[in-house]
């Protein structure tokens, strides 16, 4: 059966979407059976791979109504793994399934219904401790939180946490952080040094040894609808996603 992964932190602009989408790409080119939800209504990943949003038969349809999901997984062929794009919709779940006892788990049934499908499911939240993010850790064995190193990263990655350990003791979710991942590092910015210390010092074994640096070619590729490894698989971003697959790989195992 496959792993689901939801790469999750309440901090806007914490490289989430990059990590999930270039993760996705990395672990397609070891030809493992890949599929990225993109599960945030600002449908980045979406974007950032040059593919439509969904429109009315989206994936919220199902969540909400239990509407036929059929359609809702697109093939990105040029990365060779599977996406079900986001919807501006997304917003509309909260509500609708907001007074429901089981409103946490709605996306965990579909999940669990393809999960076979796959080897991995690639989750990307929003940047918030919504029912949308609540929904994406229920339906996932694992969970990857990525932070910038900055101080005001640090609040936000204890938050998310929080909400992680709530869950868990609520009984809604049996997943283990898989591990906090560095962002967006700068080895030239003593912050970025100092805060990569701390992280260290909190987190141990639970801190990934892969850093992913600060580099603009990240960036670059999402703008023309393309992973990284798929734009400049020389450049220091590219080369750090695919030795985080590695990582994660024998974490998975
Ligand atoms: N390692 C990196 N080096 C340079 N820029 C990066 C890196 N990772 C991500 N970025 C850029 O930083 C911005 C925020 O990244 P991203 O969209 O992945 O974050 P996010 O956590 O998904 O944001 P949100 O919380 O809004 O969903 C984007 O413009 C992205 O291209
Ligand atoms: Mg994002």
């Amino acid at each position: 059966m496959g792993q689901v992964l939801c790469v999750v932190n309440h901090k806007g602009g914490s490289a989430k979407t990059s990590t999930a989408v270039n993760l996705a790409s990395a672990f397609a080119i070891t030809r493992r059976k890949i599929l990225l939800v993109d599960f945030d209504p600002q449908s980045n990943a979406t974007i950032s791979l040059g593919m439509e949003k969904a429109g009315d038969d989206s994936l919220v349809g199902h969540l909400i109504a239990g509407n036929d999901p059929s359609d809702l997984i697109k093939r990105y062929e040029l990365g060779g793994f599977d996406v079900i794009p986001s919807t501006e919709d997304l917003t509309a779940l909260v509500v609708a399934i907001y007074d429901l006892d089981d409103k946490n788990l709605r996306l965990k049934y579909y999940i669990d219904s393809i999960k076979n499908n796959y080897d991995l499911i690639i989750i990307d939240c929003p940047p918030s401790s919504s029912l949308i993010t609540a929904n994406a850790i229920c339906a996932s064995d694992f969970v990857l939180i990525p932070t910038p190193c900055e101080y005001f990263a640090l609040d936000s990655l204890n938050a998310s946490i929080r909400q992680f350990d709530n869950l868990k003791e609520q009984g809604f979710t049996h997943a283990s952080l898989l591990g906090v991942l560095r962002v967006m590092y700068n080895e030239d910015e003593q912050l970025s040094v100092e805060i990569s210390n701390v992280l260290k010092n909190g987190f141990n074994e639970l801190l990934l040894s892969t850093i992913i640096p600060y580099s603009p070619r990240i960036s670059e590729a999402a703008g023309l609808g393309r992973p990284v490894i798929l734009y400049d698989k020389s450049s220091d971003g590219a080369r750090a996603y695919l030795t985080l697959a590695g990582e994660l790989l024998a974490k998975l195992k």
